[in-house]
């Protein structure tokens, strides 16, 4: 117990015990919750480190007894008396200090506090508007507080294991040119020199390359990232991420470094042992049996491609969907009926996903019920059945429509049966790694490709004759650490010269001019002795959201945007003055 005493307390609330009994204390804090019984009254204390009951005895100062009946919620009170033991009836065993009490000598109040908007209670219902509006209200809960310390020992965790790796932190700017990709920019207006604009970085992964050609070897960094971009429960415009590059390094080196940063971090913080390796998968694999580059497998339902099967049926859908180039596939739940209005939500489900529908395929007394049925002769039925491995107790869900949509609807509909169900056994912690990534993905608003990862992430050397004959089979050296379902840190192992670097803007579609606006000092850089190098980036959020047992990385982030960028709290963005905006050259155009 770290020891806070100050000019306003002896002890923090949490700290008392029995073994204080008879002493006379002073404790500071917030009326957690207040009570009249038979004339006294009894006060809950609240500070960082626990709750601890005060009573006021009206025989003892019956007019300081009145004051403390007077009290508010949330007043701040500092108060001295002695440490009693409860009678054994009135003993709290749910409280840590629920063994004793504070008998009141003397009340000194430092702050009253209005009507609250909420009560500072963990389960309490506020609406997360409300919750965002009074942030420091809601930042007073014992639960936020315990994700803030949770987010704090993690991130000194992974400060300790970095210095002891041999890992130096090394800030980079938060101003600094802007090379969209990916993302959109957050731009800063620059006053000295009007007309430019800084942006605000997506990442720092030019610097962190340039630290490496500048010969730091072993970098990190845990540091803010911006980005402009749809927001949702795992998105913030502005979050933090564990930057690391690596000198001298393959895959195999950033792999095992992350490894042991992963099992020490569940070590230290949970006091969980992480089996290391983790388990890899390649990128096709993980589309193929999860829908999704970033699959929970903490759970089964693993999807099936059954499309030489369909293609024997006379179902028009298969028929049409299977001409056209798509897929049939499925995947079964196991021990679960169906009823006629769950499959029919499960199909507008996947409907808003954009796929034409959902079949379900279930058993009653011996018999197969499905839309289907009257499409198949017996021996397809036994086809089916022996496919999925199923049982009369099973269910088998089935989509026709390209193999992108086939991917992500059925991904998507895996996690939320999973859900539904409670099939997830959320005790469980399942990291595991993608490879094998494609280079490029073809952007069909743009008409050309662009880099999966960003443009300095190297082509497996096997695929390099194929870079400008057929970019989309190109492999990448890039790797993603997926835990629970989420993406929890990407990287590669990166260009280091410049012909590669050179040849890879052009697969991209930019200019030998264009590259060179752009990225024409990392592009130089490369010419000056470049090491082989790697890296990877963690999404710091995501990793403390799942560390703390959370679901919306909004509970692990102190003064987070709503996913329409805004921040409830101080009203930010808000326009400003004429003045400041004349100052930047600016001018706002409101006709759209
Ligand atoms: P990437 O873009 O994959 O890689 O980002 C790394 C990790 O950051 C997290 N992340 C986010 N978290 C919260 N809100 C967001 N808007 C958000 N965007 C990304 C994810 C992701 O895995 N420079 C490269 C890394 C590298 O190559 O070394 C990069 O930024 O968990």
């Amino acid at each position: 117990m770290i020891v806070m005493k100050t000019e306003y307390r002896t002890h923090t609330c949490g700290e008392l015990s029995a073994a204080h009994e008879n002493q006379i204390v002073v404790l500071a804090g917030w009326v957690a919750k207040q009570r009249n019984h038979g004339g006294m009254v009894f006060i809950d204390l609240r500070d960082r480190e626990g709750l601890i009951q005060i009573v006021f005895h009206p025989e003892r100062d019956k007019p300081m007894t009145e004051r403390a009946g007077r009290l508010r919620m949330e007043a701040v009170i500092a108060v001295r008396g002695r440490v009693t033991r409860r009678p054994q009836e009135m003993v709290n065993k749910d409280l840590r200090t629920g063994e004793i009490e504070i008998e009141a000598h003397e009340l000194n109040v430092l702050n009253e506090a209005r009507p609250l908007p909420f009560m500072i209670r963990d389960d309490n219902d506020a609406s997360d508007e409300l919750r965002f509006q009074y942030r420091y209200l809601d930042l007073r809960r014992p639960v936020m507080q315990k994700n803030m310390m949770l987010r704090h020992r993690a991130g000194q965790t992974v400060r300790r294991f970095f210095d002891e790796e041999g890992f130096t932190e090394i800030e980079t700017p938060y101003l600094m040119k802007s090379t969209p990709e990916g993302a959109r920019d957050y731009l800063v207006p620059s006053r000295i020199h009007r007309g430019r604009f800084y942006a605000l970085p997506q990442s720092p992964q030019t610097y962190k390359q340039l630290l490496m050609i500048a010969g730091y070897d072993r970098y990190f960094q845990i540091v803010r990232c911006f980005r402009d971009e749809d927001l949702r429960a795992d998105r913030q415009p502005e979050f933090t991420q564990i930057d690391v590059e690596m000198s001298f390094v393959g895959e195999e080196d950033v792999l095992n470094t992350v490894e042991r940063l992963m099992a020490r971090l569940f070590q230290e913080i949970l006091g969980i042992h992480l089996d290391t390796p983790f388990p890899r998968l390649a990128y096709q694999e993980a589309m193929d049996r999860y829908g999704s580059d970033h699959p929970d497998l903490r759970f089964g339902m693993e999807i099936q491609d059954i499309s030489d099967w369909a293609c024997r049926v006379p179902f028009r859908v298969f028929q049409e969907t299977l001409r056209k180039g798509g897929r049939v596939r499925g995947f079964k739940v196991e021990n679960t009926f169906f009823s006629r209005r769950q499959t029919d939500d499960l199909t507008e489900y996947v409907r808003l996903l954009g796929v034409g529908g959902l079949i379900a395929v279930q058993w009653r007394d011996g018999e197969m019920i499905s839309p289907l049925v009257r499409f198949l002769e017996d021996s397809q039925k036994n086809e089916l059945t022996r496919l999925f491995n199923a049982c009369e107790e099973d269910a088998i869900f089935l989509t026709a429509d390209t193999e992108a949509l086939c991917c992500e609807s059925l991904g998507s509909l895996r996690k939320k049966i999973a859900e539904n169900l409670n099939r997830v056994d959320t005790n469980r912690y399942s990291p595991l790694w993608v490879l094998d990534f494609p280079l490029l993905e073809w952007n069909e608003e743009e008409r050309r490709y662009v880099a999966r990862h960003h443009p300095f992430t190297s082509p497996n050397e096997e695929d390099w004759d194929l870079l400008e004959t057929a970019p989309e089979k190109v492999r990448a050296r890039a790797y993603d650490l997926v835990l629970n379902g989420y993406e929890i840190a990407g990287g590669s192992i990166r260009i280091h010269n410049r012909p590669m670097q050179d040849r890879m803007f052009g697969v991209l579609g930019l200019s030998p001019e264009s590259a060179e606006d752009k990225f024409g000092f990392l592009l130089k850089a490369l010419e000056y002795g470049a090491p082989p190098h790697g890296g990877i980036a963690f999404g710091f959020d995501r990793l403390v959201m799942l560390l703390a047992g959370e679901t919306s990385i909004r509970e692990v982030i102190a003064f987070p945007k709503t996913t329409s960028a805004l921040s409830l709290m101080d009203g930010s963005p808000s326009g400003v003055g004429l003045e400041q905006l004349g100052e930047l050259g600016l001018k706002i155009n409101r006709k759209d």
